[in-house]
């Protein structure tokens, strides 16, 4: 849900193309609580684990090429962590990475469930970070990872993402950016085309990025783009190297 004008989590079910995998998590799921023994306590409640099918089936992927990219990295920071689903499976995958989700607060509730259910050592407590705000975590990373943020955040905002990123990594450091973005001013498909007029119908200010204005972000604030991975469903993974 697009909650109080805020950027947060759509409604999978209401999205155009919601099946070719855009990104959106769902709503909470109900649960059977167990007790503390594994016995059934035999209420059902709320819980405040937020799912997303998309994270289920692109994190495969995202986790080929991020295997190669942070073979050789320590700290991550992850931003606009959502359910807080792939710092979960990735920082499973990935042991030898620690894994810092952040999100706006509002977020955190999920992560925090993720990452409690999951037992894992690697995935610290999400940190508050909004990428406008001008705080930003004061941690040493050589890793970034940001999955369907970009779409999400005014352009304002992504200035501020890079501006962020410029000022926190580490020379050396990459930076994995997943989801859809446009080339020479055009969409790479129809569903991307309709994707982002729902963007804007639900916030005028998101919208489907251009490579090229992300690439001239990435070069002011100090890095080489490595990569441009083709991924499903027309989603790319953009890689850099801080310099
Ligand atoms: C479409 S969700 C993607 C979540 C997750 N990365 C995924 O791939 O499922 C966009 C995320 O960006 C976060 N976000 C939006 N604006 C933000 C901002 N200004 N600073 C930090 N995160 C922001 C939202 O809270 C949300 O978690």
């Amino acid at each position: 849900m697009l909650q109080g004008g805020r950027p947060g989590f759509l409604p999978i079910e209401r999205t155009p193309d919601s099946r070719e995998n855009h990104n959106i998590p769902t709503s909470g799921k109900d649960v059977l609580l167990t007790s503390p023994g594994g016995r059934k306590a035999g209420v059902h409640q709320q819980t405040m684990k937020q799912y997303s099918q998309a994270c289920e089936e692109n994190r495969e992927p995202i986790l080929t090429v991020i295997r190669q990219v942070f073979a050789n990295t320590h700290n991550v920071l992850e931003i606009g962590s959502g359910t807080g689903q792939h710092a979960v499976y990735f920082a499973r995958q990935l042991p030898h990475l620690t894994w810092q989700p952040t999100d706006l607060a509002e977020n955190h509730a999920s992560i925090q469930a993720w990452r409690e259910e999951s037992g894992l050592e690697n995935v610290l407590p999400p940190i508050d970070l909004d990428v406008t705000a001008g705080t930003w975590p004061t941690g040493i990373y050589d890793g970034l990872f940001s999955a369907n943020t970009t779409h999400i955040m005014s352009l304002e905002a992504v200035q501020s993402l890079f501006s962020g990123m410029g000022n926190l990594l580490q020379t050396g450091a990459h930076c994995c950016l997943y989801g859809p973005f446009n080339y020479d001013g055009a969409f790479t498909s129809d569903s991307n085309e309709r994707f982002d007029s729902w963007l804007k119908q639900r916030d005028p200010a998101s919208g489907i990025r251009d490579f090229e204005v992300i690439a001239e972000l990435a070069d002011a604030n100090g890095f080489i783009l490595q990569d441009d991975n083709d991924m499903p469903v027309n989603n790319r993974l953009l890689v850099w190297q801080k310099v």
